[in-house]
């Protein structure tokens, strides 16, 4: 391995040798980066690229053929890209990248760890892109695997250790030896930011290694891992396959969401298809029952089983013995579309394949064929490398002087909101600590009409994590996005006591709202237009 790097390697070297004696002083930006193939060198580490990239170029990720992941990025800045591969244990290693804006001394030495989604093997690149547009470095990593699939987990634990929290600090602490030793000064303050898998690497660091971050933003985290996965469990059981009884087609399940629509939306006061405190949403699907003599195709109407699935699709999650393995999905959600897993009658393959692959090492294992109650309980008591990040004494995250902003949307559809408020006062009740005392290194953020990450029908856009590329939303830099928002909190002490959020329609801003910080209430003053952030206060429930 390392004797394949050896030739470029002494080029290189006698490359930089011949530019330094020309020039001995003032040696580039990009030679300095090109020059880290020989200049920098850390134990179980190879460098597998290192170079210069200006604004606007596409980058082309050849090894992500085939895998699933994105296979290119284009660059926001002027930047040194370098590309890493380390061995994190005899059967395993992490592919590391870190991006290095030429604008960094001037934009306050920032460093960002990003995170992934899913099963977790494709890095982040928009979010590092958009984190050197701000001036960060930023470091992504691949998660131990490369690709969506579970596969690599097959009687590979130690690809499963990478998966839950080895990646994340072996690619923070290399990430941050590389910033320090590129640049000529060294990282003032470092960040985190990620959604969803990557909501709960975060969350994972504030956990078990908080001195790494001084400030984590973490969405839609996919904490209490069992619980993120039994819930495609539920719809799948409870949808069926297409053309059986219990199943809703597409249109069903759109008609399904304005019925939850037309109960909810007025709960806030505001008829505008997003609600605050969709906790109180409690719709009642009879409401869609067919009566003697009429159907679906004549009456827009749904059967008894029919509704009877929508009741368990968006009931709590029971396991052996009645005891409550998941809060509901919130009935608010409305990304059907984008989810087939929804109406598809396929199980989500995140779920199928950690049961399969991580839990049970049985490639034959399926959700249709294998799965029982014992499955919850299962994945629960086995936990592999403790993924479940269900930690909740945050002691040491409070003592490091770690900062912590959870945010989630209320109309997310793969993960439970309910999952992130059950965790928050799960930290308070542990802690022994009321809000007002969680708020000086902990606070949440429900966000009422967003999706999973991004899109939906509030003002959902804040600069977050994967709110860029993905969902092809504004390319600007908010001073108050999110991640600007943890900064200001960590660097100026100036702490969030709203997150504020952008409606947009086809990519332009139609509204915007403070969004309060629970247990507060976005609630609305009664007067003014709606869209209108100053038409709403935070007010205890
Ligand atoms: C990374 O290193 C491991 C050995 O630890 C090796 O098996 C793997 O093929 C390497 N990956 C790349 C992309 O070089
Ligand atoms: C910071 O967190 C680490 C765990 O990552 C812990 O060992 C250490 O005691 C904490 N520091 C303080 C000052 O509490
Ligand atoms: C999976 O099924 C195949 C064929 O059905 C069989 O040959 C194989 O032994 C099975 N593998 C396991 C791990 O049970």
């Amino acid at each position: 391995m390392k004797s394949t790097l050896l030739l470029p390697t002494l080029l290189l070297l006698l490359t930089s040798f011949a530019t330094a004696q020309e020039d001995p002083e003032e040696e580039t930006f990009s030679e300095r980066c090109e020059g880290l193939v020989s200049t920098f060198s850390a134990a179980d580490t190879d460098i597998l690229l290192a170079s210069y990239v200006t604004e606007g170029t596409t980058m082309d990720f050849p090894h992500s053929v085939g895998t699933g992941c994105a296979l290119s990025s284009t660059s926001l800045a002027d930047m040194c890209r370098l590309r890493l591969n380390v061995t994190t244990s005899t059967t395993s290693s992490v592919i590391v990248e870190v991006f290095m804006p030429t604008d960094w001394s001037s934009k306050g030495e920032r460093f960002l760890m990003t995170g992934n989604g899913g099963l977790g093997g494709c890095i982040q690149y928009p979010d590092m892109t958009y984190g050197t547009k701000l001036g960060f470095a930023v470091v992504g990593h691949d998660n131990g695997h490369a690709g969506l699939s579970g596969l690599p987990f097959l009687n590979r634990p130690e690809v499963i250790t990478d998966y839950s929290w080895r990646a994340l600090r072996v690619a923070g602490q290399i990430g941050k030896s590389v910033v320090n030793h590129f640049y000529p000064s060294t990282i003032s303050k470092s960040y985190y930011m990620g959604c969803s898998g990557g909501g709960r690497s975060g969350l994972k660091a504030a956990q078990e290694f908080p001195e790494e971050y001084d400030g984590i933003v973490s969405a839609a985290p996919a904490i209490n891992w069992h619980r993120v996965m039994s819930v495609a469990v539920q719809i799948f059981k409870a949808t069926g396959t297409p053309g059986s009884p219990t199943h809703l087609n597409l249109a069903q399940w759109n008609k399904v969401h304005q019925m939850v629509l037309d109960q909810c939306d007025g709960i806030d006061g505001v008829l505008d298809n997003v609600v605050e405190d969709a906790m109180k949403c409690q719709p009642r699907p009879e409401a869609l029952l067919c009566g003697p003599g009429q159907t679906w195709a004549t009456d827009q109407c749904l059967t008894a089983a029919q509704v009877a699935t929508v009741r368990t699709v968006y009931s709590p999650v029971y396991g052996n013995n009645g005891r409550l393995v998941s809060p509901r999905l919130n009935p608010l959600t409305q990304e059907f579309v984008g989810y087939p897993f929804m109406y598809g009658g396929v199980p989500s393959s995140i779920t199928e394949e950690w049961y399969k692959y991580a839990l049970y090492s049985d490639p034959n294992w399926t959700i249709a064929n294998d799965f029982t109650l014992d499955t919850y309980d299962d994945d629960f008591q086995t936990n592999p490398a403790d993924v479940s990040t269900s930690k909740t004494d945050l002691t040491d995250a409070k003592n490091n002087n770690t900062k912590i902003l959870m945010y989630h949307g209320l109309t997310d559809c793969l993960i439970s909101s309910e999952n992130s408020y059950l965790y928050y006062e799960s930290v308070s009740r542990d802690m022994g600590l009321p809000s007002s005392q969680l708020d000086p290194f902990f606070r949440f953020f429900p966000i009422a009409g967003m999706d999973h990450c991004y899109s939906g029908q509030g003002a959902w856009f804040m600069g977050g994590s994967v709110q860029y590329g993905p969902a092809g939303a504004l390319d600007v830099d908010p001073s108050d996005s999110v991640l600007m928002t943890m900064v200001k909190w960590v660097e100026q002490g100036i702490a969030p006591e709203t997150l504020t959020g952008r409606k947009l329609v086809n990519g332009v801003v139609t509204g915007e709202k403070a969004h309060c910080k629970h247990p507060l209430k976005t609630t609305y003053k009664g007067t003014g237009d709606h869209n209108l952030a100053s038409s709403w206060e935070c007010r205890a429930a």
